[in-house]
Parts: structure tokens; sequence; C-alpha cells
């Protein structure tokens, strides 16, 4: 098998897991006030809720259905009695469903952030970076579905889920598998173990902590409100004297004189 195809294969998906791994525990070691999602809902509400939710469900029922298929051994559906050809119109079905809302609410939340100056100017890079190669992954997953339809007895699925497995337990050769696959499915797998990659330096890391904290907000979260408060009546700050020596009383904090 080529060598191209040994690297990409066989030693890139080692490559991105480390970098996955390290780099989000040392980005939680020694960065953590950069942990978050960079939120820009205080500049413009507007097109954000649908966006980010449609993106958001598509994204998530992407990832469970991905983990799920491509990781659940595959003596697990034969034993459930799920035929291979139904788990791959499944995978279709949903996959294909999913990655639509997906797409529009990435294309949405794309469009606030380029074209509205205010959030354009706070954005990084690689805030705007990252939206696009997901949208350019989730484009490379869609273009596979018409190809899925060409073998919808699943068998080509069979080889993904070979490969994902082998991957984690260390399977000698795994490149094999996948090395007559749609070049349209090698392009998505490349790009998808780039976005692990990249993962810990960008704003997906909240998706690592959003389960734990986001759900009763242990972290920092600073609210403003719209709404004019009532001034509250200046108070005059005690002023404390220098700290005592040993030996000396302390005394008591002085009002300065109206
Ligand atoms: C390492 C990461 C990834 C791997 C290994 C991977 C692998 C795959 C595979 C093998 C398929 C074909 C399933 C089949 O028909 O048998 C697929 C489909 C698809 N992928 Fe990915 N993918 C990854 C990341 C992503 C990401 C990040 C997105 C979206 C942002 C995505 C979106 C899709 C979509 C929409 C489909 C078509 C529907 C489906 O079959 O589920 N994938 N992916």
């Amino acid at each position: 098998m080529s060598f191209l195809n040994q690297v990409l294969f066989g030693v890139y998906p080692y490559i991105c897991l480390s970098v996955l791994a390290l780099g989000s525990i040392l980005r939680f070691d020694r960065e953590q006030y950069t942990w978050r999602t960079g939120s820009s809902q205080l500049l413009r509400r507007r097109q954000l809720v649908l966006g980010s939710i449609l993106f958001h469900l598509g994204v998530l029922t992407i990832f469970a259905g991905h983990f799920v298929g491509l990781l659940t051994p595959i003596w697990v559906f034969d034993a459930l009695g799920v035929p291979h050809g139904a788990k791959q119109i499944l995978a279709m079905v949903a996959g294909g469903v999913a990655g639509l809302f997906c797409l529009a609410g990435g294309l949405l939340l794309l469009h606030r952030r380029l074209f509205d100056p205010r959030i354009r100017k706070t954005s990084s890079f690689g805030d705007s970076a990252i939206l696009i190669v997901l949208i350019l992954q989730l484009c490379l997953g869609l273009a596979t579905i018409p190809i899925s339809a060409h073998h919808l007895d699943g068998h080509e699925m069979l080889k993904f889920m070979t490969w994902a497995q082998g991957v984690f337990t260390f399977r000698p050769g795994i490149a094999d598998v996948v090395a007559d696959v749609h070049p349209i499915f090698k392009a998505h797998l490349v790009l998808g173990m780039t976005i692990l990659l990249v993962f810990p330096f960008t704003r997906l890391v909240h998706m690592l902590s959003a389960p734990i904290w986001y759900l009763n907000r242990r972290g920092w979260q600073l609210v403003r409100t719209r709404r004019t408060l009532p001034r509250r009546p200046e108070v005059a700050a005690p002023i404390y004297p220098s700290t005592p020596r040993a030996g000396q009383r302390p005394a008591s904090p002085q009002t300065p004189a109206e």
C-alpha cells in the first residue's frame, strides 16, 4: 500500500490524538482563563440564537452518531441483530438531517461573524478559521452520502469501523483497511483528524467542560443588564491606617471628614 496512505491513516491519527490529549491537559493547566467559547452574544444576539441552536443540535447529533457508529464493536451490532445495511441507512438519514441542520446554523454563525463589523473586530483568526473548517468538514461529510448510497449493504461502513477501532487498539497495518475507499471519504477522515489536532488551540475546548460546568455555572460569568439601575447612594470608603507595628494596638478604621 502507498506510503502516503500509511502516513495519513496509520501515523497521522496517533499524532492528532496525542496533541489532542496533551494539548488539552496543558491548556487547562496553564491557561484556564482562555478556556472559554469567547461568546459574542453581548455584541449582537440576533442571528446567534437560531444559528447557535441549529449548529449545536446538528453537531451534537453528528458527534454522538460518529462516536457510537464508529467506535461500538461490530459484534455488539451483530449480537443486537442490527443488520449492517440498516446501520448504513441510519447513518445516512440521521447524519444527513443533522448535517443539514448544522450547515444551516454554521452558515448563519459565519455570516454574523464575518459581516457584523463589531463581531469581526473582536474575533480572532482562530474563531473564524475553525468555523470555516467545520463547515468544510460538514460539506465533505454530506458529500459522502451519495457515495454511501452505492453500497447500501454497509460493507464500506465496516471498513471505517474497523479502521477507527483498530487505531484505538494499535492494530498493525490498520491503514490498509481504508486504502481503497473513495477520495472524498479519505479527505473527510484527514480533515476530521486535523480538527482533533487543532482542537486544544481553539474555542472548541468548551466542548470538554460544557457538560460539567455550563450546567451549574461554576466558572466566571459576567452578566450586564441593559436596564438603568437606580443610583446607589455614595458611601465613603473607610480609610484603614497602615498595618500596626509589633506591640502597637490596631487602630479602628476612620471615616473621612464630610
Ligand atoms: C475524526 C473525525 C471524523 C471521522 C473519523 C469521521 C468519519 C466519518 C465517516 C466514516 C463517515 C461516513 C459514514 C458512513 O456513511 O458509513 C462520515 C460521515 C459524515 N460526517 Fe464525519 N467524521 C469525522 C468528523 C466529522 C465532523 C467534525 C463533522 C461535522 C462537523 C462530520 C460530519 C459528517 C456528516 C454530516 C456525515 C454524513 C452523514 C453520516 O453518514 O453520518 N464528521 N464521517
